[in-house]
């Protein structure tokens, strides 16, 4: 119970990591604020979460005995992240942790000059401004608090290039620097900032889990063929599960890690090592 009587926030938790996060934060007694978009993005060339789905990742935390606030809210929008923000902290009194999960990974599957206005627009929009946008909203309080505790979840696309993604790859990397400028912001403050970043992670149907289907769709591949590419560039024989990566959040969210501040941590199957 090493999240016991701590608020976490978590974007984009309606499936997927982000379901992942949240239920093992309730795992571990947090009180819970769940945010997902519940809806679509029209630039965006896949479906994204549901108000359902929202509900289902309440549910589940529920039944780990977390009290839940269910919020509405896109990441591209400033008034919509700071009502969300309010109401967390109107309903719990304060944040100690943010999960800034939520990321789109496509418009994608095309060289970096045939990406629209905006399609680039939108995945620095919703993948970087996005956390940036909650940091901003989160940052005074945890400031006020003098603790609190911010996982950005990138990706390896945040530490290598991958083809055909050039969008998505700008959009992590910057996420990578936004973590280490805040991580000497506010360390004299006793907030710290890190980056998570997931190699290939495994399509988990337990959390409704798509990514790799919206990968293998831009490139014009099959998911089979698609986790085969994944599995030939990670160093281990599996790849990464949605549950490994709630794992090390909530290292990096608890006390275990209270000296750790400004570090990337990849979770990525040793796709990195290389
Ligand atoms: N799955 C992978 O292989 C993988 C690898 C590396 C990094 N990541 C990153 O992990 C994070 C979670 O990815 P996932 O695989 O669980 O994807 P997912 O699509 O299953 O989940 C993303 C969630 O974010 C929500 N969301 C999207 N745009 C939003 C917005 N503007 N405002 C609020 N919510 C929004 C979606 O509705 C969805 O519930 C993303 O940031 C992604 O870039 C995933």
């Amino acid at each position: 119970m090493g999240l016991h009587d701590r608020t976490v926030v978590i974007t984009g938790a309606a499936r997927g990591i982000g379901r992942a996060c949240a239920v093992r934060a309730a795992e571990e007694g947090a009180d819970v604020v769940l945010i997902d978009i519940c809806g679509d993005l029209p630039a965006v060339p896949y479906p994204l979460a549901s108000a359902e789905q929202l509900e289902n990742t309440a549910r589940l935390c529920r039944k780990n005995g977390a009290s839940v606030l269910v919020e509405t809210a896109d990441v591209s929008s400033r008034s919509a992240v700071r009502s969300a923000v309010t109401a967390a902290v109107d309903r719990f009194g304060r944040i100690d942790v943010l999960i800034n999960n939520a990321g789109i990974g496509a418009p994608s599957g095309r060289p970096a000059h045939e990406f629209t206005e905006e399609e680039w627009r939108v995945l620095l929009d919703v993948n970087l401004s996005g956390p940036w946008r909650m940091i901003a909203a989160v940052a005074p309080v945890m400031i006020a608090q003098r603790s609190g505790s911010i996982v950005n979840v990138a990706s390896t696309a945040g530490l290598v290039g991958y083809r055909h993604f050039a969008g998505y790859v700008a959009s992590k990397h910057g996420l990578v620097g936004l973590t280490r400028a805040a991580a000497l912001d506010y360390a004299p403050m006793n907030v710290r900032v890190n980056a998570l970043c997931p190699g290939p992670v495994r399509d988990d149907p337990a959390v409704d889990g798509q990514m790799a289907a919206v990968v293998a769709e831009s490139l014009g591949i099959s998911t089979e063929e698609q986790e085969a590419v994944d599995l030939a560039s990670v160093a281990m024989s599996s790849l990464v599960d949605p549950a490994d990566l709630a794992g090390a959040a909530i290292w990096l969210a608890g006390d275990d890690s209270r000296k750790v501040t400004g570090t990337v941590v990849a979770v990525d199957a040793g796709f990195s090592a290389h």
